[in-house]
């Protein structure tokens, strides 16, 4: 596997990207009807698919296929076999210029960029500018762009993409076309991470993709970085096959099972087994902390689950189907009166782990004060 795994993973077309399905209905739409804009702002949280759905409309826009097929327009997707897709998705068409915003920032930049768009497309029929990071432009540097948003040449195409929102002026938002991107659910990362498993044929057990795609926290990116990361360690143990533990330890981060069977010993008041499993947590060289996060977030969910259990819709794309039924057995044992002084005391605790040299000493007292009680 010579190309990095998240790079040959790319979709190719609006079809392959999840979990954004009324950007790509309006996206294809505009394919279909040859109504592409001129300026879009594409917002939403880091490997969600911004810079992969400006691409996409950058080939969508200009695939010569598209131009020539009135029934390929018709699907408003880009074909990938022609010329132009083809260097577009080997990053070498001269048409299409990346800019990355985070270190050309100043008004020099945007006055090149406007110089460029004055120039008319070498081969293609537009010129694409995606400015990635677009919030960390300078004030005069969004000055400078608006005129060139306000009356884009009828060749150019302008995409900013950025994952702050809030940072970009409203005077250039309003003359964009926005898409607000959504985190990934873990569902959906775990859908992707099995089809890469399974074409490159990797051995992974399937609860160390779980953990691989719940440690993502919502990127499509990290979850396949570290994929990748995992199997450029391989197994410690010699096994061929990638295990739960193998990336547990990579990443300091327990599965969500060994966090289930912690929250049911606390909610079972069985101190004496909570004191010896988090002894183990900690002697596994295990990150406290986000042990402590995790388990505030498995016990709020058995709460919220306890108190209005049509929640389980909610939490859906959040977990893993076996991690959802396991939390719902739990909620047997959950006692509103009792518990949320439990979590109360977890969460306080989480404060002062982050900063305390012995994170183990605030987590033990929590638990201890809570389950005396
Ligand atoms: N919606 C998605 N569906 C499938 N794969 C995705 C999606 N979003 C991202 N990916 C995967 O993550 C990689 C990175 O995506 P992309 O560069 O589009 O993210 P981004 O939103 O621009 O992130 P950043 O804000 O960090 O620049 C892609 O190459 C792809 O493998
Ligand atoms: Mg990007
Ligand atoms: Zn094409």
């Amino acid at each position: 596997m010579s190309l990095s795994i998240y790079r040959k993973y790319r979709p190719k077309t609006f079809d392959d990207l999840l979990g954004q399905p009324t950007i790509i209905q309006i996206l294809k739409n505009a394919g279909r009807l040859n109504k592409i804009g001129h300026a879009y702002l594409l917002s939403g949280p880091r490997g969600t698919g911004k810079t992969t759905a400006a691409r996409l409309i950058a080939k969508t826009a200009n695939c010569e296929t598209r131009r020539q097929n009135p029934k390929f327009q018709a699907l408003g997707e880009p074909c990938n076999e022609c010329r132009i897709c083809r260097e577009i998705n080997e990053g070498r068409a001269l048409d299409i210029v990346e800019i990355d915003a985070a270190s050309n920032r100043g008004i020099d930049e945007i006055r090149n960029l406007k110089d460029a768009t004055r120039v008319a497309p070498t081969s293609y029929l537009y010129k694409v500018f995606i400015i990635d990071e677009a919030h960390m432009l300078t004030k005069e540097a969004f000055n400078a762009l608006l005129k060139t948003l306000e009356e884009p040449p009828s060749h150019v195409i302008l995409i900013m993409a950025t994952t702050e929102m809030d940072k970009i002026p409203g005077t250039i938002a309003s003359r964009t076309q926005r898409f607000h991107f959504k985190r990934a659910s873990v569902l959906q990362i775990i859908e992707k991470l099995k089809k890469i498993v399974e074409i490159e044929a990797i051995k992974i057990d399937n609860d160390a993709i779980e953990l691989v795609a719940a440690a993502a926290e919502g990127s499509f990116r990290d979850a396949e970085s570290l994929l990748e990361q995992m199997l450029n360690f391989g197994s410690p143990v010699g096994e061929e096959k990638i295990s739960l533990r193998d990336v547990e330890q990579m990443i300091g981060k327990t599965g969500s099972a060994k966090v289930a069977a912690f929250a049911e010993k606390l909610l079972k008041k069985d101190i004496e087994g909570a004191l010896n499993a988090l002894n183990e947590i900690q002697e596994g060289g295990y990150n406290l902390a986000q042990f402590c996060k995790d388990l505030i977030h498995h016990l709020r969910r058995t709460l919220v689950l306890k108190l209005n259990p049509a929640m389980d819709s909610a939490f859906q794309n959040e977990l893993a189907k076996n991690d959802l039924e396991n939390l719902k057995k739990q909620t047997a044992y959950f006692q509103p009166e009792k518990h949320i002084q439990l979590l109360k005391n977890l969460i306080n605790a989480y404060g002062q782990m982050r900063y305390s040299p012995f994170p183990v000493i605030p987590l033990e007292v929590a638990i201890a004060e809570s389950l005396k009680l």
